[in-house]
């Protein structure tokens, strides 16, 4: 520690390492041998583990963390490329994502495959998630508690994907992921910000399905992150 930029820098990592620890359900350690251990090892390269999906599933479980859980019958934690450059967010399980446990595989989600196939890409190669990851009855919105519960498990996802790019389909995605009120309709079309990753918000795929006149907004907005992403149009 050389002087007080040091250590306001040291300072806000602690901060951050809390405030992760937070988010993905810690809510303290003992101070036994193996814990101080673990503690003490922390960022150590042979012994710290990188962050997977497979671990962050592992660790959502039958998840029970909010009330959502009662009625859903597969939680629908996302599909797709592992590595993607491009994640698409969505808001939340529908009745046929529900079933099958596979976001976007209903009639919105086959306007999604549409969409990613104009972009001259593949499901395959982006990865498809949701906002929340269980169905909420009778498709009303996601309330906040239900948002605050799931939240934790996308971020570690997206952190753990590490994406160039993320398309936030809907209001709820766009608001949740750039922590904001701003409405969808002044939010899409621009790239914003979100841990140094470049997002996209556009309309959502249901909403084009009630309001066809949108897609010629849409496809704009794909092309403008089809041209930052460098793929010729
Ligand atoms: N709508 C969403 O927001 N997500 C899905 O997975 C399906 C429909």
């Amino acid at each position: 520690m050389t002087n007080r930029k040091d250590f306001a820098v040291a300072i806000n990592d602690v901060k951050n390492t809390l405030q992760f620890l937070d988010e993905t359900g810690c809510r303290g350690f003992d101070c036994s041998k193996k814990s101080l251990e673990i503690v003490k090892n922390w960022g150590n390269k042979k012994t710290s583990s990188p962050e997977t999906l497979e671990k962050i599933r592992i660790d959502l479980g039958d998840c029970r963390r909010c009330k959502l859980s009662n009625d859903r019958n597969n939680i629908v934690f996302g599909a797709g490329n592992s590595m993607a450059r491009l994640v698409f967010a969505g808001e939340g399980p529908g009745s046929e994502e529900d079933k099958r446990g596979e976001p976007f595989v209903g009639a919105a989600g086959k306007l999604l495959t549409k969409i990613i196939e104009a972009m001259k890409l593949t499901r395959e190669q982006v990865y498809i998630c949701n906002i929340i990851k269980c169905r909420p009855p009778g498709n009303r919105n996601p309330l906040p508690d239900e948002i605050n519960a799931c939240l934790p498990f996308l971020k570690r996802q997206i952190k753990a994907i590490k994406p160039n790019f993320i398309c936030a389909l809907g209001t709820f995605a766009a608001q949740t992921l750039l922590n904001t009120k701003i409405p969808i309709s002044k939010l899409r079309g621009r790239f914003h910000d979100y841990m140094g990753i470049k997002v996209l918000p556009t309309y959502h795929p249901a909403y084009l399905l009630r309001n066809p006149i949108k897609k010629r907004d849409v496809w704009e907005d794909m092309k403008k992150l089809m041209k930052e992403m460098g793929i010729n149009q």
